[in-house]
């Protein structure tokens, strides 16, 4: 097993190994990069469909609270998700595309309901995952830095929405 040591001395105890525990340990090898390979082969797509109602066009936060938004939350809860490169290999698309999936199902940023007491509804979701600093998960904001919010945005996007959704439920009274 050239390969291990290269003509020089072993970075492993190999040497240590029996002829047939390295054979065995280099099918072993083999194995795991078919398996790996195979495993890429039924990939997620990465589909950002059409924006349907922006939430941006049709709430008009201020500029600093539509920023804010679409750099911490836009990947995972809108149509204009910034797919990563590493989103392509598997395992790892799979867990991309379901945080993705389910992200779009609980809150779209870009299928944002026209209707008030909807609108007003998920307003205070987004109120309260701030509060409770749920979003954006700490999974993601560690790989993505521009996507953390500090003290100042969170509390200024906290204000709007609450201020927002008070004013939709207004309207609707
Ligand atoms: C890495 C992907 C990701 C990012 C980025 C992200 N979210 Fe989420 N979000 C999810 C997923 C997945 C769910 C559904 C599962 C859950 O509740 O944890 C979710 C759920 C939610 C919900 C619904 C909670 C409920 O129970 O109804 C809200 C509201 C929300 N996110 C707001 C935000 C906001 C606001 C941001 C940005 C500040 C953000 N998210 C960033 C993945 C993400």
């Amino acid at each position: 097993m050239e390969i291990f040591c290269a003509g020089r001395k072993p970075w492993l105890p190999l040497a240590s190994l029996t002829n047939q525990m390295k054979k065995r340990l280099k099918w072993i090898l083999v194995g795991l990069l078919a398996g790996f390979a195979l495993l890429q082969l039924p990939n997620p797509g990465h589909p950002n469909p059409p924006v349907k109602s922006d939430f941006i066009a049709a709430a008009r936060p201020p500029a600093t609270v539509a920023a804010g938004l679409r750099a911490a939350c836009y990947d995972c809860h809108s149509h204009e998700t910034q797919w990563p490169w590493y989103a392509r290999i598997a395992p790892v698309s799979w867990l991309i595309a379901s945080d993705v999936n389910e992200g779009r199902e609980h809150l779209n940023f870009s299928d944002w309901p026209a209707e008030a007491p909807t609108a007003a509804k998920k307003l205070d979701r987004i109120n309260e995952v701030l509060d409770y600093r749920e979003m954006p998960p700490k999974k993601y904001t560690l790989l993505h830095a521009d996507a953390r919010l500090n003290e100042a945005q969170r509390k200024e996007i906290m204000d709007w929405t609450e201020a927002a959704a008070g004013k939709l439920r207004a309207t609707t009274n």
